[in-house]
Parts: C-alpha cells; structure tokens; sequence
C-alpha cells in the first residue's frame, strides 16, 4: 500500500492484517530499514494525539522525522499544497502525513502519482483512517471480532471524519450501527447505516458506544446558540446512563475529551472506558500503517519484516 488516505477499499482482511502488526509491535517487534528514510507531519489543524502518535511511530520505526511548521513555511506566501507536497518529494522526504482542514485534500495528490507517501492524519468531516484502524484494535481486543457487534455511535455527526471512516469501515466488517444525534447533526446521510434512537435506548444495546466530541470550532455562529447543560442532559454519557449499559459494553471516544459535555468526567477513567487505551493502540497501529508503506516502497523488507519478532 503506497498511501493510506480512507478507509475506501480496506476489507476485513487488510482490517485484521493491520491489526495483527499492530498487535506485534505493541509486543516489542522491531524493524529495520533498508536505507535511511523520512517523514514528514504536516499539520494544517491542530493536533495531539495524532501527531504525537505518529512521530512516536515513525521514531520507533527508525524514520527520520521532519517537523513542518505550517506559519514559517511558503504556505503563508501562497504556495499550494500541492507545490509543497511536490518540494517535499524532491528534496527526499519520502512520507507525508498531512492533516488538513479541506475535505479530500488528499485527492489532488493521489492524481498526480507522486513518489512520496500520502498518509492522511485527517481531512475536515471527511475521513481519518488512522484513527479509524486504532479504534478496530481497540474494539478487537476486546471482543475477537466484528460481525453482530452493536455499536452506538453518539453526537455530533455531521462535523465528525472518525464517525464516517468508522460507519463506514464498522457495516464493512459486519457490525451493526445505532446513533444517538441532535437533529442539526443528523441527516440522510447516515440513515442508510443504521438506526438513530434516543441516547436512553442506545445505551441498553450496546457493546460500544462511541461518543464523539463537540466540535466547537466547526459550528460558526450556532456556537453561541450551544447549550452544554441541554446537550450533555440530552446526548452526555451520565452516570444513570452509564449503569444501564450492558456488562461487556465499552466507551470509546476519539479524543480531546470535553469533559462533562460528551461524558461526565468520572467516567472516562471508568472500568468499561477504553479512552486511553484507545490512545496508547494509535501509536502501534500507526507503526503498522507506516510499516506496510515502507514495504510497498522497498525500504523495508517483507521477508525480514516476518522474521523479526
Ligand atoms: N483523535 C484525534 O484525532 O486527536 P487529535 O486531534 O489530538 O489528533
């Protein structure tokens, strides 16, 4: 695999591949490069986890890692990403990982069929796959597979790019999708993915609920019109909810928290919360996704890949 940009064409078999190196890594596996390599993180919004988890990633991998600082570079003077993206090739760099506010940023890049690697670290409300990955190792882990797994996806859909890889990749893999949304963050594009029920019903069936953050920089003038108290009443994982949930169900939530909005806080630190848990699996799983981009470009190779434990 020469980028990873959606969640498009992964089967469940590139699902579980993905998770078992995963897997590997996060039990000590180590790997080493044909030749010296470098990445470089682009980042367009801002980002902790998953800019942190990739540079841990590539680190670990033995990558060299070039930072790129979107306000000091030739962006600012106009320069497109696509010229950047173009620079960053012909000087060496051989990954991308770009996280952009546009919607298929991604698009234009792949058209051209440039050498360097496009990883995609999150477009707009479009897709994030890494993410995506490490929450089915997340969920994985804890129950062995996917199919008949009920999932409840919760809150603000529209804005959200982890519930539409995850919708998505989710009804791939064979699990069942419920949602609990206000109206303004639900429509038609997600009735065809499963149920909207109240969050109150949604919690008796569930073995993961997912809880999505408020993305307050993303809703303009209708900020002002946010009732966190209402919200969290209406769509907020509340200890009453929290003891409805069924035995085996798990909270997940892609992070930042805003704690005491989507969740009450006592309960990200809960038993059944997977949150951090969910964290420390993006580092392996971004170490897997980089790894099968470092085969399909010869710089790391399969047969010493299966032969280092
Ligand atoms: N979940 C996630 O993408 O977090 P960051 O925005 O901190 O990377």
């Amino acid at each position: 695999q020469h980028d990873t940009v959606s969640v498009a064409t992964m089967t469940s078999a590139t699902v579980l591949q993905k998770i078992r190196l995963a897997e590997q890594f996060r039990q000590g596996k180590q790997v080493r490069l044909l030749r010296p390599a470098y990445a470089m993180n682009l980042f367009f919004e801002n980002s902790t986890r998953t800019h942190t988890s990739f540079e841990m990633a590539e680190r670990r991998l033995g990558l060299q890692v070039l930072d790129f600082n979107v306000n000091s570079s030739s962006i600012s003077k106009g320069e497109t990403l696509e010229d950047t993206v173009k620079t960053l090739q012909a000087i060496g760099v051989d990954i991308a990982v770009i996280r952009h506010p546009a919607n298929d940023y991604y698009q234009q890049l792949l058209d051209d069929r440039l050498e360097i690697s496009i990883v995609n670290g999150g477009d707009g409300s479009g897709q994030h796959p890494s993410q995506s990955l490490l929450d089915m190792m997340t969920i994985y882990q804890e129950f062995g597979h996917f199919s008949g797994l009920k999932i409840g996806i919760v809150g603000d859909l529209k804005h959200s790019r982890v519930a539409r890889s995850n919708m998505e990749l989710l009804t791939r893999l064979g699990a069942t999708i419920r949602f609990a949304s206000p109206d303004e963050w639900y429509s038609a594009e997600f009735a065809k993915y499963g149920k909207r029920l109240s969050l109150d019903e949604l919690v008796t069936q569930c073995d993961v609920v997912m809880l999505l953050r408020v993305q307050k920089e993303r809703l303009g003038q209708s900020l002002s019109h946010f009732d966190q108290k209402r919200y969290h009443d209406q769509f907020g994982l509340t200890q009453a909810r929290f003891k409805r949930l069924p035995p085996q169900a798990i909270i997940m939530h892609p992070a930042p928290v805003n704690r005491g909005i989507e969740i009450d806080s006592e309960l990200v630190e809960s038993s059944q919360s997977r949150i951090f848990k969910q964290m420390s699996n993006g580092m392996y799983m971004r170490m897997a996704i980089l790894t099968d981009i470092l085969v399909a470009k010869g710089l790391l190779s399969q047969k010493t890949l299966e032969d280092t434990g």
